[in-house]
């Protein structure tokens, strides 16, 4: 596979953007680790696409610095960086007068690969996202559902193999099923891929669920920065306790998985769960098939256990 540099790490040094009068980003300090997914939340206008936006030089800090596996970005040429990080938009950004191949081999086809070669990408990626490529790779933007559009915008984003991925509340426009579908199916993915995701998002339960770490911020400042268990469990910073505290019961089912409450199976109860997913899509499951059973299975789609309802209400009691 071909790429220009593969990138991981990236530290966000001092960094402040000003608008006119409005400290959009004010002194943020950050690290994002090779191969997370970090999350940055907060409501509305908290400097979050400021911040996501000036990693790929789309907007240039006022202060401070940023480097990418240590080399400071002002050192690239804006366009070099852009090609070489992946970048997912809310309501995907697709070109609406492309085909979905022409779009998903945009970025190759600048970086002059061969048509062969982007052939034979675009229909790895299709296959990837799970979408038939004879179906799609000759279809437009306007021909797609919604979840379709999303997928397709990520595997144009995944094209050129970037290290680092930034994602700017890339499921917001989507309905919930879909959205949680997406959202699975983009976590698989990354683990696979091992790929540095900066995911934007205002929605705590999908920070909770998608995020390694997660950066709370409030009017351009950092609040903190953690799993989002140790967001969940931060009694000192009143911000982080508001803003977590609303919905802390939601957010635990959203932030613990299947795996870790998983038991012998005694009798199979026919209806199954992955053992990655969390615990609120546990509950959901059970509520939508009226069972208080699930078996759990892996990767392999191998029953490995099984979760009850009343040990998980136990064990939440116990919280
Ligand atoms: N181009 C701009 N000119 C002036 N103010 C801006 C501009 N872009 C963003 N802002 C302001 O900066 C703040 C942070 O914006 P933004 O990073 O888009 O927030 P978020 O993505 O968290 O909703 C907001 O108060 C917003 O109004
Ligand atoms: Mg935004």
């Amino acid at each position: 596979m071909k790429k220009e540099w593969r990138t991981g790490m990236i530290e966000i040094k001092n960094v402040t953007k000003i608008y006119d009068e409005i400290r959009a980003v004010n002194q943020l300090n950050l690290t994002v680790c090779d191969g997370e997914i970090f999350v940055l939340l907060g409501s509305s206008g908290c400097g979050k696409s400021t911040t996501l936006n000036m990693i790929n030089r789309l907007i240039e800090p006022t202060e401070g610095n940023i480097y990418i596996d240590g080399k400071d970005i002002k050192d690239f040429k804006p366009e070099i960086l852009r090609r070489s990080i992946g970048y997912v938009v809310q309501g995907t950004g697709l070109f609406p007068n492309m085909t979905v191949g022409q779009n998903i081999g945009i970025v190759p086809k600048m970086l002059k690969w061969n048509s062969q070669e982007i052939k034979r990408r675009v229909k790895e990626l299709l296959e990837m996202i799970g979408l038939d490529p004879d179906k799609y790779v000759k279809k437009y933007p306007h021909q797609l559902s919604g979840g379709e559009a999303q997928r397709i915008g990520v595997a144009r984003a995944l094209a050129a193999n970037p290290g680092i991925l930034l994602m700017d509340e890339p499921f917001g426009a989507v309905d919930p099923i879909n959205r949680a579908n997406l959202q699975n199916e983009f976590m698989k993915l990354q683990k696979k891929l091992h790929t540095t995701v900066v995911l934007v998002t205002h929605d705590i339960g999908e920070a909770m669920k998608m995020g390694d770490r997660i950066a709370l911020m409030d009017q351009g400042r950092l609040q903190g920065v953690g799993t989002p268990r140790e967001l969940l469990c931060n009694k000192d910073n009143q911000f982080i306790c508001e803003f977590m505290g609303n919905d802390s019961f939601i957010n635990i089912l959203n932030c613990y998985t299947v795996k870790e409450y998983v038991q012998p199976v005694n009798v199979q109860a026919g209806i199954s769960i992955h053992e990655t997913c969390n615990l609120k899509e546990a509950i959901a499951k059970m509520i939508e098939n009226a069972v208080n059973v699930l078996d759990v299975t892996n990767d392999q789609g191998i029953v490995c256990g099984q979760i009850e309802i009343n040990r998980l209400v136990h064990v939440l009691k116990e919280m």
